[in-house]
């Protein structure tokens, strides 16, 4: 840093954003490569996101971070899209430009296949995956998981009509294809991501045990630093190869966020492994 400079500011806003690890993970960041930045999580009223945006533009911030609810409306208020954002539908990393203009991207996608391939060694190419839910979470991943050519990825949702229109947006980047939960029976899968929102509850999709087998690996794309999550205390019980949660995710995706901000790409491991040990 040069003496007497200003850090440059950055933000996670959502609601609620209280318990965000982002600004740990971006402060770890920062250190880790010598960029003079700040990181708050900043909590924006339900009704109030766009007005929030206009304000943190004005006080000077450099980009954001968005989390939930507010993905959908950053999409809808970005001047200009990343092609990944624009099939995800929903943008979490904003950029603001000198000239007022606001760039949107969605690295969530990037961020799963970065923990799965890299951190955790799990093939996507070639494999027979199965993906849970058909929400905003799961539109998010889709585009980059196809760009890794799995041989077939299928979609199974509660709503099922939801997981067929999914399939059918994105059937022009790859093998993908929706069966309800109760057709599932009898197929094997090398990868099941749980992109569902069950877990809030602490519940897991009704799917079969059976279509775990020895070397399916099982991931869910939410995290619990205190306990194994729902889907994977579920995916151990019945025996799979893996099961990881989505702290991995987690990080890899504001690593990507940190390096369109900055241009420098950190390291995520002794990152991910610190919030692991507490
Ligand atoms: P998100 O942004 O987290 O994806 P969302 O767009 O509301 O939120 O989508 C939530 C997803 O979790 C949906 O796929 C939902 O299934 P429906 O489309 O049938 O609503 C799924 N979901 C939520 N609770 C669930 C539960 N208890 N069991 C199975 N699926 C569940």
């Amino acid at each position: 840093m040069t003496a007497g400079a200003q850090p440059a500011l950055y933000a996670v806003v959502g609601n609620p954003v209280g318990h965000s690890l982002s600004p740990r993970i971006h402060a770890s960041f920062a250190k880790q490569t010598g960029q003079a930045l700040s990181y708050e999580a900043i909590e924006l009223p339900l009704d109030g996101f766009v007005n929030g945006i206009r304000d943190l533009q004005q006080r000077g911030f450099a980009g954001v971070n968005v989390t939930v609810p507010f993905k959908r409306e950053a999409w809808q208020l970005c001047d200009s899209l990343s092609h990944r954002a624009e099939l995800a539908g929903a943008v979490n990393t904003l950029s603001f430009n000198l000239d007022g203009s606001i760039g949107g991207d969605n690295t969530d996608g990037i961020g799963l296949v970065r923990d799965l391939v890299d951190n955790l060694e799990v093939e996507i190419n070639g494999r027979q995956l199965l993906v849970l839910g058909a929400g905003g979470a799961v539109r998010g991943v889709l585009g980059p998981l196809l760009d890794r050519s799995p041989a077939r990825l299928i979609l199974a949702n509660r709503t099922a009509q939801k997981a067929e229109q999914l399939a059918d947006d994105f059937s022009r980047y790859g093998t993908i294809g929706a069966l309800p939960f109760d057709a599932l029976a009898g197929q094997s899968f090398d990868l099941i991501i749980n992109g569902t929102a069950a877990g809030l509850n602490n519940e897991i999709p009704p799917i079969p045990g059976s279509i775990v087998g020895a070397n399916t690996a099982c991931y869910d794309m939410m995290y619990d630093l205190s306990a194994p999550t729902a889907f994977v205390a579920w995916a151990q019980d019945q025996g799979a190869a893996r099961a990881v949660d989505g702290l991995g995710m987690l990080v890899e995706q504001a690593a990507e966020a940190f390096s369109i901000w900055r241009g420098v790409g950190p390291d995520t491991l002794h990152v991910i492994t610190a919030l692991r040990n507490g």
